[in-house]
């Protein structure tokens, strides 16, 4: 059985008093729940405090992002030992919007990936096509360009750790969740590239993340589905309420 995971993807969003006061809500009432694992994904600058709210309980830290780097001349990047230095377990790789805004390549998520398993950090690689590319049927396409430069090279090993979240851009932010029949026919397709890769077992134990409007009311839905085994959250996870409504799906 895949253990589901929900993460709180905060984007650009809190300054230190708000994200203290959010992780400190959400590990009171949800700091030992231990039949799905909650990882908080906050900006780059409350990390540090973040974990020192959460420390003790069962919640997880992630990043957003990081350099594929360990270290050197990248003025302004973050490495992946930087991330580990400061307790994360996960992080966010390719999102689209660091695919959209700041011209993140397959071949940029490729060399994250590897190197965020090298240094013990599990990846959550984000993959999605846009409305444009769904209306004109290439949905598939995409997904199957993105999962195999994206995720190349990695050991069959490595493979059982990946997380992968399916996030079609166009349900990102915008209040049109896709429909659980919409995600599960991607995500199961997803587990099939997967299996291809990695081998049908491995493929197995990989959790597949759905992204994109996930609220308190559509969560339990998408939840019931084969190959959704979690959700990632952007909107509904910067409030407590909110968040622990889709925690509790
Ligand atoms: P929303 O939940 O705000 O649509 O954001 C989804 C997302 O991008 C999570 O990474």
């Amino acid at each position: 059985m895949r253990k589901p995971i929900i993460a709180g993807n905060w984007k650009m969003n809190k300054l230190s008093p708000e994200a203290v006061e959010l992780a400190g809500e959400l590990k009171n009432k949800a700091g030992g729940i231990a039949d799905r694992e909650i990882v908080l994904c906050p900006p780059f600058t409350v990390l540090s405090s973040v974990k020192e709210v959460i420390a003790g309980s069962s919640i997880r830290l992630g990043a957003q992002n990081m350099h594929w780097e360990i270290s050197g001349a990248y003025t302004g990047e973050v490495s992946p030992t930087m991330l580990k230095d400061i307790g994360c377990d996960y992080v966010i790789l390719g999102h689209s919007e660091r695919r959209q805004y700041f011209g993140e390549t397959d071949e940029m998520v490729n060399k994250k990936t590897k190197i965020a398993f090298s240094i013990g950090l599990i990846p959550i690689v984000c993959v999605g096509e846009t409305l444009p590319q769904r209306e004109t049927g290439e949905t598939l396409a995409v997904i199957e360009e993105q999962i195999k430069a994206g995720l190349s090279g990695l050991t069959e090993e490595e493979s059982k750790g990946l997380v992968v979240a399916y996030e079609p851009v166009w349900a990102i932010g915008t209040g049109k969740t896709a429909t659980p029949d919409q995600a599960e026919e991607v995500q199961r397709f997803i587990r099939k590239l997967l299996g291809q890769m990695f081998g049908k077992e491995n493929a197995q134990a990989i959790r597949i993340l759905y992204g994109g409007s996930i609220n308190p009311d559509n969560i339990s839905a998408l939840m019931s589905c084969e190959n959704v085994d979690g959700g990632l959250v952007g909107g509904a996870s910067l409030k407590a309420e909110s968040f622990l409504k889709v925690i509790g799906y």
